[in-house]
C-alpha cells in the first residue's frame, strides 16, 4: 500500500525516481508526486490517477541530486491532488514521503497544529507540519524534529523526509512497514521495496522497525531513535531485472499467467529430488509432523490457496487442518489444540492483517512458517521458518502464479511430512514426477487459451453478474475465480457449494445469469450436473469447466485428468484467464484494478 523512493546523488535523480515509481505502481496508484532539491533550485510536482499522468507533468529542466517519489492507496482523504504525497509543510522547511497509517494523527494536530493551515486530509500532512512545529517552537534542526516525532507517533510507517535547505542529506525511518536502503557509488537511495532500486543497484540493507537512517551520496549512517548506532551488511537481491518488464505481453497479469509451467519447475528443483524426496529441512518437517493441528492464516487469493490445499495436507498427513482469514483470526482466536503449528501463506509476506496474527502467535511462543514469494519480507522474518514461492515477482494486483505456487509447496509439505510420519499409503510414487505433469499440463492449456477467450466473449460481454459453483475442492477453486473475476473485471461473481445454491442463492438466477460449474470430482460430478440443471431450467446460461474423463460433448473446456491432489492447480488456470480477458474486453487496466493494491500493508 503505497510505494516510496528515494535517492541522493551526484547528478539529476529525476528520471531514476520515475523508473521506481513506475515500478512501485503495483503498491497503489490512486496519486503520485515527486519532489526535488539541489542547491539551486526545488521541485514539487502531483498527479492525480497513475505515475503516467505525473510524468506528463515533469518538465525536462527539472532537476535535483535529492528527490523523494511516492505512489499512493489512498487510506485517509479521497485521491486528490491535495492529499497525494509528497507532502511539503506550510512554511516549507521540511518535504515528506509516507507509506503506512498513523494513528494518533488526529492528537498531535490538535496539540500542535492549531495554527497550521493544512491543505488536505492526509495523516502525513499533520506529521510534516509537527516536524516543522518543532523545528520552528523549540529551535531543533531537521534531524532532530524529525526524530521527536517519531517518538510521539503511534501507528504504522516508512518515511524519508528531505530539508530543501540542504540537499546533501536525506533521511527516513521506518515502522512496520517495509522500507529498504540501496546502496551504490556515490548514490544512495530508499525504497519500499527491491524493485523499486534493482535498476540502480541490488546491494540492499534492511532497515528494521524503530531505526532511523541519514544518507549521504557516500555515507549510510542507521541508528535507534535513541541514538544507538547500528551497523548492518548489505545483501544482494537476487531479482533478475528481466524479469519484471513485461515483454511483448499486454499486461503483467497474462505474463504471470502463463509462468505458471516455469514456476512448477522451479519448485521441484528447490524443493524435491529427481527421486521425489522433500528437500525442505528435516527440522522443519519434525515440527509440523509433532503438531496436532495446523492453523492456515492468509488473506484474500492466499486464504483460497489455503483452502484448497487443506484436503491433501489432512489426508496425507492425517493432521487436522484449519484455515482462517486472517483479519477474523487474529480479533477473535477460536479454542487452539495443545500443540498448534501456524503456517502463514501471503504472496507479499507484507500483509498487514496477517501479521498482525504472527504478532500474537509469537507473543504466546508458538511455532510458524510463513510460506511467501518475498525474501525477507517481514512475515518471512518474523516467523520461525520461511519457505520461499520461487515464483518470480508477482506485479499483477491479481494474484495467479503466486496461487498455484502456494498450493504447490503446501503439497510438497504434505508430502514430506507424510513421509516423516511413515504414511506412505496415499502418497505418489514420485511428487516430483506427478508436478512435472502438471507443468505440461499447465502449458497445454496456456495453449488452448483462445477457447477461454471465446467462452468470454459468449457469456460475458455484458453480464453484471456470474455465479461459479463447485463442490469439494472444486468448491474452494470456484471461491478463487470468483475472486479473480470481481476484482479486474467488476461483474459481480461469486463462488458456491454447488450444493448450496438452492438453500437461497438460486433466487438470484435470471434469464441469462452465467453459472459457471467446475466438475473434475468423480464422486459428485452427477450431483453438479443436476444443480446446474436446476440453474439452467430457471434461465441461466451455464458453462461447465470438467476434466476429460467426466467430459460431456455439451462441455466448454476439456481439463486433461489428473490425480484429485493437483486437480486446483489445473483447474485454476482456465478461470484465470477467464478473469483476464473478462477484464481486457471491458477495456480496463487488467494489472491495476480500482480501489485495490498489491500489498495490503494496513488493516
Ligand atoms: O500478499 P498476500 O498474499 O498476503 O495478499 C493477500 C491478498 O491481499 C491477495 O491475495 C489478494 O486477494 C489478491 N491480490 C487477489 O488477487
Amino acid at each position: 500500500m503505497c510505494g516510496i523512493v528515494g535517492m541522493i546523488a551526484n547528478e539529476n535523480v529525476c528520471e531514476v525516481l520515475l523508473k521506481g515509481l513506475e515500478r512501485l505502481e503495483y503498491r497503489g496508484y490512486d496519486s503520485a508526486g515527486i519532489y526535488l532539491a539541489n542547491q539551486e533550485e526545488r521541485s514539487l510536482v502531483k498527479a492525480q490517477g497513475p505515475i503516467k499522468t505525473l510524468t506528463q507533468k515533469i518538465t525536462p529542466t527539472m532537476n535535483g541530486t535529492v528527490g523523494i517519489g511516492h505512489t499512493r492507496w489512498a487510506t485517509h482523504g479521497i485521491p486528490s491532488e491535495a492529499n497525494a504525497h509528497p507532502h511539503r509543510s506550510e512554511h516549507g522547511k521540511v518535504v515528506l514521503v509516507h507509506n503506512g497509517v498513523i494513528e494518533n494523527y488526529q492528537e498531535l494536530k490538535a496539540t500542535y497544529l492549531k495554527e497550521t493551515k493544512l491543505i488536505g486530509e492526509t495523516d502525513t500532512e499533520v506529521i510534516v507540519n509537527v516536524i516543522e512545529h518543532f523545528i520552528e517552537t523549540e529551535g531543533l534542526d531537521v534531524k532532530a524534529a524529525f526524530k521527536k516525532v517519531l517518538t510521539e507517533i503511534k501507528g504504522s510507517y516508512a518515511f524519508a523526509l528531505i530539508d530543501p535547505t540542504d540537499p546533501t542529506h536525506f533521511y527516513a525511518a521506518k515502522h512496520k512497514s517495509p522500507l529498504l536502503i540501496g546502496c551504490g557509488t556515490n548514490f544512495h537511495l530508499v525504497g519500499s521495496d527491491a524493485l523499486a532500486m534493482i535498476h540502480q543497484t541490488n546491494e540492499l540493507i534492511e532497515l528494521q522497525d524503530g531505526e532511523f537512517v541519514t544518507l549521504t551520496t557516500d555515507s549510510i549512517q542507521i541508528e535507534t531513535l535513541d541514538g544507538k548506532t547500528i551497523q548492518r551488511a548489505p545483501f544482494r537481491a537476487q531479482i533478475d531485472n528481466d524479469s519484471i518488464d513485461k515483454g511483448t505481453y499486454p499486461f503483467y497479469m497474462l505474463k504471470e499467467i502463463e509462468e505458471q509451467p516455469l514456476v512448477m519447475r522451479r519448485l521441484q528443483q528447490k524443493y524435491l529430488a529427481p527421486s521425489g524426496e522433500s528437500l525442505i529441512s528435516d527440522t522443519l518437517i519434525q515440527k509440523i509432523a509433532a503438531s496436532d493441528r495446523l492453523y492456515i492464516v492468509a488473506c484474500g487469493t492466499s486464504y483460497h490457496a489455503g483452502l484448497a490445499a487443506k484436503t491433501t495436507l489432512e489426508r496425507w498427513t492425517n493432521i487436522p487442518v484449519e484455515v482462517h482469514v486472517a483479519s477474523e483470526f487474529g480479533y477473535h482466536m477460536p479454542l487452539l489444540t495443545a500443540k498448534p503449528f501456524f503456517i502463514f501463506l501471503s504472496q507479499s509476506g507484507e500483509t498487514a492483517d496477517s501479521r498482525q496474527v504472527l504478532v500474537k502467535i509469537n507473543q504466546q511462543n508458538l511455532p510458524s512458517l510463513t510460506i511467501t514469494n518475498v525474501p525477507g519480507s517481514t512475515l518471512a522474518r518474523e516467523a520461525n521458518d520461511a519457505l520461499l514461492l520461487e515464483a518470480g515477482p508477482e506485479i499483477a494486483v491479481a494474484s495467479t502464479k503466486a496461487y498455484t505456487a502456494q498450493i504447490t509447496l503446501l503439497t510438497i509439505l504434505a508430502d514430506a511430512v507424510a513421509r516423516q510420519k511413515g504414511l506412505v499409503e496415499q502418497l505418489p510414487k514420485n511428487l516430483s514426477q506427478a508436478l512435472s505433469l502438471v507443468e505440461e499440463q499447465m502449458t497445454q492449456i496456456v495453449e488452448e487459451k483462445e477457447i477461454i477467450h471465446q467462452i468470454v466473449n459468449d457469456f460475458l460481454p455484458t453480464t453484471r453478474n456470474a455465479f461459479f459453483i463447485g463442490r469439494g475442492i472444486d468448491y474452494a477453486v470456484a471461491l478463487e475465480a470468483a475472486l479473480k473475476l470481481k476484482e479486474i473485471s467488476y461483474i459481480q461473481a461469486e463462488g458456491f457449494a454447488a450444493g448450496e445454491l438452492k438453500h437461497g442463492t438460486i433466487a438470484l438466477i435470471e434469464t441469462g445469469t452465467p453459472v459457471i460449474g467446475l466438475i473434475t470430482d468423480d464422486a459428485t460430478a452427477s450431483h453438479t450436473r443436476g444443480n446446474l440443471e436446476e440453474v439452467r431450467s430457471r434461465g441461466a446460461k451455464t458453462i461447465v469447466l470438467t476434466k476429460k474423463s467426466l467430459a460431456q460433448t455439451t462441455d466448454r473446456f476439456i481439463l486433461p485428468d489428473a490425480p484429485d491432489y493437483l486437480m486446483s492447480l489445473i483447474a485454476i488456470l482456465p478461470l484465470q484467464l477467464l478473469a483476464y480477458y473478462a477484464s481486457f474486453e471491458r477495456g480496463y487496466d487488467v494489472d491495476k484494478p480500482r480501489n485495490l493494491a498489491k500489498s495490503v500493508t494496513v488493516e
